[in-house]
This record gives structure tokens, sequence and C-alpha cells, in this order.
């Protein structure tokens, strides 16, 4: 295997090969994920959602993202690992954002951190590049300002939502990030900011015309099932799945079928 750097993510926009991207949040799935060839690996501060089972992403902590950062980094040998500064840890001043990104990359030895938002942090974006630390954009539906969005509907729907996205995206380049993730906007707005910038666009609910894919890796697997956006195709049913398996194991104890005459010493 190759490392994936954000070097090569740049190159694939250019050959035009397309970016694919998931979450992990703990070691045993950044192994599996990592040994299906995906070429960027994100630990998502949906792991306050998905991990934790807290309703929106605010609450998770620097400390739990680095601990699900690292137990990621140690299951991963090829992929590009991106954590998220969770919310609270940059918004305040870029100092305190350099900090945390400091402490991502030290406590973890994850390869890059993505963010939410644009030019309102500004100052935050240059100190972690100055620091030498790649930066992930994030613009559309950014889920750590939900309670100001108040639904989780499309975003940039409006010109003038759109504009400011658009400006957004072209600044995230000229500040030097490596790449920015689009979520939940109109496909035809993802294309053209792809087309804008030299750096790869990663969408989820963004539509085709951008240069990768992201999807949580428990929405992919069908873990989740209480939520079903357009934008989510499920690849397995594992909710249905990890049920019956683990039903046929009560089951068995029950019914003294488990362990059998083989399955003991
Ligand atoms: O936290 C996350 O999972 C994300 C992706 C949905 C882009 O930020
Ligand atoms: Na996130």
């Amino acid at each position: 295997y190759k490392r994936v750097t954000v070097k090569s993510l740049i190159e694939m926009k250019q050959l035009g090969e397309k970016i694919s991207m998931l979450t992990a949040y703990d070691y045993s799935m950044a192994r599996i994920v990592d040994g299906a060839d995906v070429d960027c690996i994100l630990v998502g501060d949906s792991a306050s959602n998905v991990m934790a089972g807290h309703e929106t992403t605010l609450p998770i902590t620097l400390d739990q993202m680095i601990y699900h950062a690292s137990s990621v980094i140690r299951g991963v040998q090829r992929a590009l690992v991106v954590v998220d500064l969770p919310f609270g840890s940059y918004q305040s001043d870029p100092k305190e954002a350099l900090r945390s990104a400091i402490r991502i990359m030290k406590e973890s030895g994850a390869h890059a951190i993505k963010l939410e938002g644009g030019k309102e942090i500004k100052e935050s974006i240059k100190k972690i590049l100055n620091a030498g630390i790649p930066v992930m954009g994030h613009l559309g539906l950014t889920p750590q300002s939900i309670y100001k969005f108040g639904t989780y509907t499309v975003r940039a729907k409006e010109e003038e939502e759109a504009n400011k996205l658009k400006e957004d995206a072209q600044f995230l380049e000229r500040a030097g990030c490596f790449a920015i993730v689009l979520e939940k906007i109109p496909a035809k707005l993802a294309k053209e900011v792809a087309q804008s910038v030299s750096i790869p666009v990663i969408g989820i609910g963004a539509g085709n015309g951008v240069d990768g894919q992201v999807l949580v890796l428990h929405d992919l697997l069908g873990m989740t099932h209480e939520f079903n956006p357009r934008f989510l195709r499920r690849y397995m049913n594992l909710y249905q799945e990890m049920t019956q398996a683990i039903s046929s194991y009560v089951s068995d104890v029950k019914s003294r079928d488990f362990p059998s005459d083989q399955e003991q010493y």
C-alpha cells in the first residue's frame, strides 16, 4: 500500500479520480474501513450522535475526540485520517483554535483537522495552517450551527446564502486548505463550487458534480435506522442482522444449546 496524503488527494482531483471518504470512531472499524481502501477516514464529531447518543454534535469534547482519533489511527495503514475540531474548541479565539489543533495532532497522531465555517474563522484557519497542520473546510449544513439554522433541511437554496458559500469556498482555497466538505446543498451549486476551486470538494448530500463523497459509516452499514435522508445509500441492514444474531445468541443460551460439547474444555 501507498499512504494517502493531502497531496495525493489534490492529485486525484486533477486526474478526475473520485475520492472516497467515510467516518470511523474506533480501532476495529477503522481497520475494516482502511482495509477496504477508503482514501480518507474522518473521525467526525458525529461521534457525538453515533457513539455517545447525543442529539447534536455540540456536547462532544476535545478529549473525547482525541480518544476516538487515537483509536482510529492505531487501525489505519493507508488512509488519510482527518479529525473534526469539536464545537467550542476553536470558535472563541485563534490561539485556542491552534492549541486544540495541536493537541489533536500530537496526542492522536492524526494527519489533518477539519473545522466548520468560512471567513468568520479566518484567523484561526490561518494560524493552524501556519503551524503546518493541514486543514479541511466544511460549508453548507454545518451541524455545529444547528441551533442557528433551526432545522436539518437543505442549505444555500437562496441566492444570498449560496453567494456567501461560494465566497467562503474561494476563501478556504486561498487560505491554503487542502479540501472542503460541502454538506446538504443543491447539487448544481456544489458542482459550481467544485469547478471554481482547484482543491478537492467532498460532498455529503451535495450531488455527483463534486470530487468525492463522504458518509457516516454507521449510516452506510444500516446500523442506524431512525432517519432516512435522500442522500443516504444504505449498503447493508446491519441493525436487523445484528438484532437477529444477538437474539439467536440469547435464545441459544436460554435453551442451553450454547455452549455445545465442542465449545467447552
Ligand atoms: O462529523 C461528521 O461525520 C462529518 C461528516 C458528515 C462530513 O462532519
Ligand atoms: Na463533523
